[in-house]
């Protein structure tokens, strides 16, 4: 076959997800594996979204509802903004990838942080964009620096807070700062993605009325803290004028009729909801006793997960673990060649993963 891709597109290493349970299990005859690998809720989806989902079952020879209205009219009350203000997708990603398509054309620059998310880059480079890699500084956003690094043909600027993978945040004073410092026409999209996990009370956090009146988009997601990943639901927060290009852009049915009822219960579990906050704090803390007392270094998060130094080729105790039916994610391609992330698991899961390091450790050396 001759195809003609152009080069942008050829040069794509493409999103490399968290292995699945299933894959793991079948390559190497394993059962009761345990994946601590794509920060995933461990408790599991939202009784309440559970039960919506069932109930959506009996209409499902239906399109959805293209507009979304319900959960739309959900999220704008949730977040104090109009409907006008929320556009829903499937799962974040799709809001990301509705947002370079409205916005960039070819050539166009877009800045990202690195390490950070890697679909922002994937996406962008996609269209043709160049991409502007702002290294972290101290494993955290260097706004100075991003601010800096725009230009006339800067179009989108992401921000992600939490950080994924660092775990780091962005306080309200130093984004604030930044914006002061932007050309208008430039967006900047900030990723909530694990915004619920966040303790530290300095923490940005947009979305709300103030922010629809800068070129400020939030996006945040039903796959952590809601535990609905599988579904893929999404949304941005952002200017009604561009949540109107935006819906000029998608896909009617983006978000599906079973994807939009479960999202909508999930919103109104709040107990689940707390439960998981509380699961994944109690879990950072006595996470972080055990790998001190391991004498391990590892890096504070405000996420459902962080980062460990292994003082070891990541890829290869990645490759241990699986032995020892525990998924975790190496950092090899995020520029951490020695650190693995993990996310909270529950109670047993997190002993798992404990006692399967130990093992693997003990047996490659440890640092
Ligand atoms: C920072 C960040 N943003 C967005 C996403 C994508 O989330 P979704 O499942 O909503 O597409 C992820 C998923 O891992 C993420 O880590």
């Amino acid at each position: 076959m001759r195809l003609t891709i152009p080069d942008y597109i050829q040069a794509i290493d493409p999103y490399v997800p968290g292995k699945p349970l299933e894959a793991l299990e079948r390559e190497y005859g394993i059962s009761d594996s345990v994946k601590l690998a794509s920060n995933e809720n461990p408790l599991g989806p939202s009784p309440k979204a559970l039960a919506a989902i069932r109930e959506s079952l009996s209409t499902l020879h239906r399109y959805p509802d293209g507009a979304g209205h319900l959960l739309i009219r959900k999220l704008a009350d949730a977040n104090r903004v109009l409907p006008a203000n929320v556009v829903i997708g499937n799962g974040s990603d799709d809001i990301i990838a509705l947002l370079v398509r409205a916005l960039v054309r070819p050539g166009d620059r877009v800045i990202v942080p690195r390490p950070s998310f890697l679909m922002y880059d994937i996406t962008a480079t996609a269209a043709g964009a160049v991409v502007d890699a702002v290294p972290l500084k101290a494993m955290a956003m260097d706004l100075d620096a991003m601010a800096r690094r725009v230009s006339t043909d800067t179009r989108l600027i992401f921000v992600c807070n939490p950080n994924n993978p660092t775990g780091t945040v962005v306080t309200q004073k130093a984004f604030d700062d930044f914006m002061t410092r932007l050309p208008e026409e430039v967006v900047v999209v900030v990723d909530e993605a694990y915004i619920e996990f966040a303790r530290n009370s300095d923490c940005l956090k947009t979305g709300r009325l103030s922010d629809i009146n800068r070129p400020v988009v939030t996006l945040r997601t039903f796959s952590k803290a809601y535990g609905l990943a599988g579904l893929r639901v999404g949304y941005g927060i952002m200017p009604a004028a561009l949540a109107e290009v935006l819906n000029r852009v998608r896909q009617p049915f983006n978000v599906n009729a079973m994807a939009q009822a479960a999202a909508a219960a999930a919103l109104d579990d709040e107990a689940f909801l707390q439960q998981t906050i509380g699961l994944v704090h109690r879990g950072l803390d006595s996470l972080y006793g055990a790998l001190d007392r391991l004498d391990l270094t590892y890096f504070k998060t405000e996420a459902n997960f962080f980062l460990i130094d292994v003082g070891q080729p990541a890829d290869i105790v990645f490759e241990h673990m699986l032995q020892q039916g525990v998924i975790v994610r190496s950092m090899r391609a995020y520029g951490f060649p020695t650190y693995i992330r993990i996310n909270v698991g529950l109670e047993e899961e997190n002993r798992r993963f404990l006692r399967a390091l130990e093992t693997v450790l003990s047996r490659i050396g440890n640092p």
